[in-house]
């Protein structure tokens, strides 16, 4: 359900006949290829089982043996859920999908295990709020109940600035009603990826953030993420491994890839569980794992939905291994570098440029999944690692052309006269020219 190119790799790798479901965003992106062996079927909308079941009937497939149906993306999560249920496919309970999608009833049944959690509430209608929800809280995080990417999500230290801000939601229109408005937890924010087989954690992957993704995204910065390796750093394993498992379990996820977070704080006091998917993170997690590690996600939630043993079979790279997003300056992309030219950086062994040129830029950051390119990045200790990441992250930045949005003509030829000195955007007048030599 959706495109995934890990996904799709592992099911023709496994040799399955496979169908894809996907939405709009799969023609109009043209980014994901997908392999000549997948059938394909268009929907309208992904969380709607009508328009997925109407499409799969109208292509004369609802009484087709499917041996599972699996999404690796996050929001279609609990329809896929029900059209396996409707299909008599092995899938997700819905049961446990809602509670990988609804942030509030997450909470809840982790908090019931005794696992720290940010106090959390519930907003039904962000644009009919009551402010008094704010009371008891100095610093809160507001955030669509279930979305992914940091979209809508903002700090909040007053009953004022939660009503600022569900004013601006209503008056700009943004569909998204309910809300939950959560105590802001301080600390780093850490990342686990993992695999669970028939109720046992197979394998995970602590990583961090090298700022909480909420600062990354105000901030117009770049998504960056360390994997902590499970020798050197075994402490931080050993801080998380309770937890992952503890909420794994009371979460109901028995079969699949996860992706956690968590919040650490510096005092050493225990992680507060920030949130779990039933699917992998976003960014270059397949990658970074899969270097890392040697374990291959996207053939894990595969196998883990037929129904199979993922079979992991860790091997651990000596090296840091992490990722960076590529994005800065705003405006109309013109020109960047090459996948070619930043894997020829030291340490950039693997790297996407995801926009093409003309595309845009904007200002601020609607999510994490904004930006121009990503890079995966090695070294041989952390501080290899960090000082060639910055390095990629600013090399990128410089060569980066972008024409400045909504200027006028007059700055455009100045920029353009910045870039190009040789062409010459302005006015020429008009001087015959000399033709009495010509003969003929
Ligand atoms: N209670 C909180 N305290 C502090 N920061 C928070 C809190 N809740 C969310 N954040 C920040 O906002 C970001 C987005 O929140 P959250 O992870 O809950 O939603 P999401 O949009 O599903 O995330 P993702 O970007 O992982 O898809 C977090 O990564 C974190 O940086
Ligand atoms: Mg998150």
């Amino acid at each position: 359900m959706n495109e995934d190119a890990y996904t799709l790799r592992a099911c023709v790798q496994a040799g399955m006949r496979c169908v894809l479901v996907h939405g709009p965003g799969l023609p109009e992106s043209g980014y994901i290829q997908v392999p000549s062996e997948v059938e394909t079927i268009f929907v309208e909308d992904l969380n709607n089982v009508e328009t997925m079941l109407s499409a799969l009937a109208r292509a004369g497939m609802v009484d087709r043996k499917f041996t599972c149906v699996q999404t690796s993306d996050e929001e279609p999560l609990v329809a896929t859920a029900a059209l396996g249920m409707i299909l008599g496919a092995p899938a997700m309970s819905p049961a446990v999908a809602m509670l990988f999608r609804d942030k509030w009833l997450q909470k809840q049944v982790v908090s019931e295990i005794g696992v720290p959690v940010a106090r959390s509430r519930v907003i039904d209608d962000i644009h009919h709020v009551d402010p008094s929800v704010f009371d008891g809280f100095a610093k809160a995080v507001l955030k669509p109940i279930a979305r992914g990417g940091t979209q809508r999500t903002s700090v909040i230290r007053s009953r004022e600035d939660l009503v600022a801000a569900s004013t601006a939601m209503r008056r700009s229109g943004v569909p998204t009603r309910t809300f939950v408005l959560e105590e802001f937890v301080d600390g780093a924010e850490w990342v686990v990826n993992g695999v669970v087989f028939d109720g046992a954690v197979q394998f995970f992957g602590v990583g961090v953030y090298s700022e909480p993704c909420l600062t990354t995204v105000s901030t117009h910065s770049a998504v960056q993420v360390e994997t902590l390796d499970p020798t050197t750093d075994a402490d931080a394993y050993d801080l998380v491994r309770p937890t992952v498992a503890a909420t794994l379990g009371a979460l109901g996820l028995r079969s699949g890839v996860f992706h956690m977070e968590l919040f650490v704080p510096a005092d050493g006091r225990p992680p507060v569980f920030g949130e779990c998917a039933a699917r992998r993170g976003g960014g270059m997690t397949q990658e970074v794992v899969q270097r890392k590690f040697g374990v291959d996600l996207g053939a894990a939630a595969v196998a883990c939905a037929a129904g199979n043993d993922p079979k992991i079979e860790v091997v651990i790279a000596p090296e840091t291994v992490g990722s960076t997003s590529l994005v800065n300056k705003a405006g109309v992309l013109v020109q960047c570098p090459t996948v070619e030219q930043l894997e020829a950086l030291p340490g950039v062994e693997y790297a996407r440029v995801e926009l093409p040129y003309g595309s845009r830029i904007e200002e601020s950051l609607a999510g994490t999944w904004q930006r121009a390119g990503q890079a995966l990045v090695t070294g041989s200790t952390p501080g290899e690692f960090r000082a060639r990441r910055d390095e990629v992250v600013r090399w990128f930045d410089e060569r980066l052309v972008v024409a400045p949005q909504g200027a006028s003509h007059a700055e455009l030829r100045t920029w353009q006269a910045a870039h190009w000195p040789d062409i010459d955007s302005r006015f020429g007048t008009y001087r015959p020219r000399d033709f009495s030599s010509a003969t003929g």
